[in-house]
């Protein structure tokens, strides 16, 4: 008799694998992460109990299998070739005119394919299931890494089958990378463990790649682009275009910047574009390949030992370099952080000359031991700014000086502070000239002051000719000032001064949000309003005091309490009420502390039938209820209309208490 456990298995192996296609291949999921960790956690189930119900293509091998002894070796059916180099635009017509040359035809177009700096791997599938994966090694030879390979979502277990007609055998190759903001994520995970830093995603990909443990491969945010193939059974195709669309369409991703069947002058062209847009992309590349698009002139040139005639990678120019840092400076950004930045001595870095460097924070300096007069590998990636990748110990003199952030502002000189759990070290005056041009916008937008007609030209003007150094001076513009600013007409002059008139007549939170208060948006603006009544209690408050406070996080209750300990703040404040600025506290004045909602944070989702989000959230806000965007624990109530998706999933999965529409309006009408 069948297993009766063999239908839910088989239907959740599809789902799954749908859905892993979706989110890793496509970028589209449909459901939510932890839905599909729930399906997965049934499907582990009933395969642990049936094994004979777990084949090679079930999306459970993805979460790793017990570790190898060692890693064997097998051989490619076809050798992993390498790549010559062109240097410049005219290898690449070198190239083309000896292929022109070769094949006795002048038509031969190209596929320009990203040189993705990754790992290269071969992918093996019988009759489309994936069976067996291999590094190049040293393109004769690879190593078998199949179940490292298989935990890897955006790799098809099977292939899609609505690619007909299904080969028989495909070899796929590709290279296996790991995107810039994961690497981030992966090293900042590492730091914390006090684990070594991999130094670039190439070799996080290459170290994950060879664990002995696939669990622990699981864990790294690995992804692939694929672009070839070794040997194929039982399907064929007549360019390198025609095969990207097939693979594409077997479920593998393909690169999006690939350019199919071009012109020689439109390769070189797009190599411009590509080093161009480079920098924008999250994954690391470090050329471009050329292919002679049809598989038939490919056949014809053939290959050397270690590289076909058919392509060439065309590197881009060396975007590192070694200099001195000859000092190290503190600049002092828009919202007060203080960044070091080393002084360097010019050097041209891939046809740009470089003579400074950003170090990030203090961490990063004491990480890399970054020294006054040492020798450094910096790095330079298109238009990011360039960054010092390591230091040359081995060339110290003992003459270097090691680096000491400032306990005072730069530019200010006011007691700079350290977040806890932050790596920045900030300036939290908010007069500071660093960051007043920023912190004036901030403060006259409308959520703030709302001072209509005071733009962000017209406020850098301002702060630029020093007509304003605080905001305190805002008060105190007037016509003839005004007047002073270029292209400033008479009109709108006097509607300015009428403007900022008309502001000085404030509610309370729109006054703690106009401060610009690290972590305290309009939100935790409300919040204070509300619990404080007055701005001198406010002030007044401790950090337990304001810690205690329902939905106030502890980052907010640091960034205020350091706020109104500063010295040069407390002054400023003073100044405001004394230019003739009245706060009003219509929160207080609106809220029944009694209402059920008051206090309580609720989610919004779905659509609701008769009254809009923003109006729905407008009175729930008016009765003391915080509306927030993200279900966590903390949340009170979900209130789910019509079509609720995803969000009223977690909310029954955390035990929140949901609201349907007419128990919403029920209790804001209570
Ligand atoms: S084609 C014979 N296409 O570059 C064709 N390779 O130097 C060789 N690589 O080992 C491979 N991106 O690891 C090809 N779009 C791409 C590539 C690419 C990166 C790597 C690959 C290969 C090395 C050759």
């Amino acid at each position: 008799m069948d297993n009766p456990l063999k239908q839910e298995a088989e239907k959740l192996q599809t789902e799954l694998t749908e859905h892993s296609r979706r989110y890793h291949v496509l970028d589209d999921p449909v459901i939510a992460d932890h839905e599909y960790d729930r399906l997965l956690a049934r499907l582990l189930e009933i395969e642990q109990q049936f094994p004979e119900l777990s084949h090679p293509d079930s999306p459970t091998k993805r979460v790793g299998a017990p570790p190898l002894a060692s890693f064997e070796s097998a051989p490619h059916s076809i050798p992993m070739l390498s790549l010559d180099n062109a240097f410049g635009d005219d290898d690449v017509i070198n190239f083309h005119q000896r292929n022109v040359k070769n094949l006795d035809f002048d038509k031969i177009f190209y596929t320009a394919e990203p040189k993705l700096d990754g790992v290269a791997v071969e992918l093996t599938y019988e009759k489309g299931i994936l069976i067996r994966a291999t590094t190049r090694g040293d393109g004769i030879n690879g190593e078998v890494i199949t179940e490292n390979v298989r935990t890897i979502g955006s790799i098809p277990l099977r292939l899609n089958k609505t690619q007909d007609p299904m080969p028989s055998l495909l070899e796929v190759r590709g290279e296996v990378i790991i995107m810039q903001k994961d690497f981030e994520g992966l090293n900042k995970v590492r730091i914390g463990k006090g684990d070594p830093v991999f130094a670039n995603p190439r070799n996080a990909a290459a170290g994950s790649l060879r664990q002995l443990d696939s669990r622990v491969t699981a864990k790294r945010p690995l992804t692939i682009f694929v672009y070839g193939v070794g040997m194929v059974k039982g399907i064929s195709f007549e360019s390198q275009a025609q095969m990207l669309l097939m693979l594409k369409n077997f479920g593998f991703p393909v690169n999006e910047h690939i350019q199919t069947n071009i012109s020689i002058q439109n390769v070189l062209t797009f190599y411009k574009k590509l080093a161009q847009i480079r920098p924008t992309l999250d994954y690391e590349i470090d050329g471009m390949v050329i292919k002679v698009d049809r598989l038939d002139m490919q056949q014809a040139l053939g290959e050397k030992i270690k590289s076909p005639r058919w392509a060439i990678a065309y590197k881009f120019a060396a975007v590192q370099e070694t200099t001195t840092i000859l000092d190290i400076i503190v600049q002092v950004g828009r919202t007060g952080t203080l960044t070091p930045v080393a002084l360097l001595e010019p050097t041209n870095v891939g046809g740009v000359i470089v003579s400074r460097a950003t170090l990030h924070n203090a961490d990063e300096i004491k990480r890399k031991d970054i020294r006054i007069g040492d020798r450094a590998l910096i790095m330079r990636a298109g238009d990011v700014i360039p960054k010092v990748v390591k230091i040359i110990e081995s060339l110290r003199n003992g003459t270097e000086q090691v680096f000491e952030m400032p306990d005072r502002c730069p530019v200010c000189d006011s007691q700079v502070r350290r977040l806890e759990d932050e790596a920045a070290i900030k300036c939290i005056n908010v007069a500071c000239q660093a960051q007043l041009s920023e912190r004036i916008k901030h403060f006259v937008s409308k959520k703030g002051f709302d001072m209509d007609g005071l733009g962000k030209k017209i406020v850098d003007q301002l702060v630029n000719e020093g007509l304003i150094t605080s905001f305190a001076d805002l008060f105190t513009l007037d016509t003839d000032m005004l007047a002073k600013l270029d292209r400033q007409a008479e009109k709108s002059v006097s509607n300015l001064v009428l403007a900022i008139e008309n502001s000085k007549q404030i509610s309370f939170s729109r006054f703690i949000f106009a401060l610009g208060i690290d972590h305290t948006g309009e939100n935790a603006a409300r919040l204070l309003a509300r619990q404080f009544e007055r701005l001198e209690h406010l002030m007044a408050a401790d950090k337990t005091m304001l810690e205690n406070i329902h939905g106030m996080g502890e980052k907010t209750a640091a960034s205020l309490t350091r706020f109104f300990e500063n010295q040069e703040n407390k002054t400023i404040i003073r100044q405001i009420l004394e230019a003739g600025v009245q706060i009003k506290n219509e929160l207080f004045a609106l809220e029944t502390p009694d209402h059920p909602l008051s206090g309580k944070t609720l989610v919004l989702t779905g659509t609701l039938e008769t009254l809009k989000r923003s109006e729905a959230k407008k009175r729930l806000e008016a009765l003391g209820a915080k509306v927030t965007s993200s279900i966590s624990a903390k949340t009170d109530f979900l209130a789910a209309g019509r079509d609720a998706g995803s969000k009223l999933q977690k909310a029954l999965n955390l035990g929140v208490t949901v609201l349907d529409e007419t128990q919403l309006i029920q209790m804001i009408q209570d």
